[in-house]
């Protein structure tokens, strides 16, 4: 059996792969992605693949790798970067990685949260560029966040665990999803559930946390942006094509919002030149489960999946 690893993944899932009996495998070991050329030709013959968000798993490279292909198993629970159907055409099973990255993204979207409402960039750049500063009563004031109002835009496992941290912070919770998620956790959460109108129009904070598909496209576009608060800000850590970026430029050029923190965007690793110059933006790069511990958790969990089904067992982790 052949395992192709597509990207360069952590030691603990290569690891895993390495102690399977009769398995061959052959992993991208360079930290820029594979060209897609040069990926054609390296996924020929696998039975199993690993593959990074980087990669876009479609009729091309299913036909490429073979008839013989099981499995993709994806190191991300995001797997917009993979035509679903067609595998299941073909009957590959695709797998992601859900639960071991839900604390590190969920991290990382409240840090967005306080960066944006406290200015932090700017006044991180401020101090870097040697600029003359002194405290002052009124210097760089940022807005509170205890009392205010954070709506989260799907209420899956990372829009609960940033829930939970917001809640320790001293928000209130609105949320909108496709269904309302169960009472007990509502209640745990002492979060509210609001159409997305209702959601876009009262929150203070809004955060993506939904998961990218052809519904979810450009979700957060000029309209949505025009129902918003003036005072709003905009956290995406989903994927960046849930939001229309060059709306969301006009937004913030017309004082439509006041800021965003954005960890993903729509044309990555591109990020639209409207908000490079912007001081009123935190703009990070994809570090959502950018941890070591959830990058290995998130290789083993990959592992185990690829592994399971050549062993012929159910997945650990199938995308629905
Ligand atoms: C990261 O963006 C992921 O989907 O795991």
């Amino acid at each position: 059996m052949k395992v192709v690893v597509t990207g360069r993944i952590p030691a603990a899932g290569l690891a895993l792969l390495h102690a399977e009996p009769r398995l061959d495998l052959v992993a991208w070991d360079e930290d820029l992605p594979i060209a897609r050329e040069q990926l054609l030709g390296f996924v020929h013959g696998a039975d199993a693949l690993v593959t990074l968000l980087t990669e876009r798993v479609d009729a091309e490279l299913l036909q490429a790798v073979g008839p013989q292909l099981r499995s993709v198993s994806n190191v991300a629970v995001g797997y917009n970067n993979i035509d679903v159907p067609e595998c299941r055409s073909r009957n590959v099973i695709v797998t992601n990685t859900p639960g071991v990255l839900t604390d590190a993204t969920a991290d990382i979207a409240m840090s967005l949260i306080l960066m944006t409402t406290r200015r932090l960039g700017e006044g991180e750049r401020i101090i870097r560029s040697r600029m003359k500063w002194q405290w002052g009563m009124f210097y760089l004031l940022g807005t509170g966040i205890q009392a205010k109002r954070l709506g989260i835009i799907g209420m899956g496992a990372i829009g609960q665990a940033l829930a939970k941290r917001a809640n320790a912070f001293g928000m209130e919770i609105a949320y909108s999803n496709r269904g309302r998620v169960e009472n007990s956790i509502e209640v745990g959460l002492d979060a509210t559930y609001l159409s997305l109108d209702e959601l876009l129009a009262t929150s203070d904070v809004v955060s993506v946390n939904c998961p990218y598909s052809p519904q979810t496209h450009h979700l957060i576009d000029a309209g949505a942006l025009a129902t918003m608060k003036p005072t709003a800000t905009l956290i995406n850590t989903a994927r960046g094509p849930i939001v229309n970026e060059a709306a969301l430029v006009e937004a913030l050029d017309n004082n439509v919002i006041a800021n965003a923190g954005l960890d993903v965007f729509e044309h990555e690793p591109t990020v639209h030149d409207g908000l490079l110059g912007r001081e009123n933006v935190v703009l990070i790069p994809h570090l959502g489960s950018a941890t070591i511990e959830t990058r290995d958790a998130m290789a083993m969990l990959a592992a185990r999946n690829a592994i399971a089904i050549l062993r012929g067992e159910p997945a650990v982790t199938p995308v629905i």
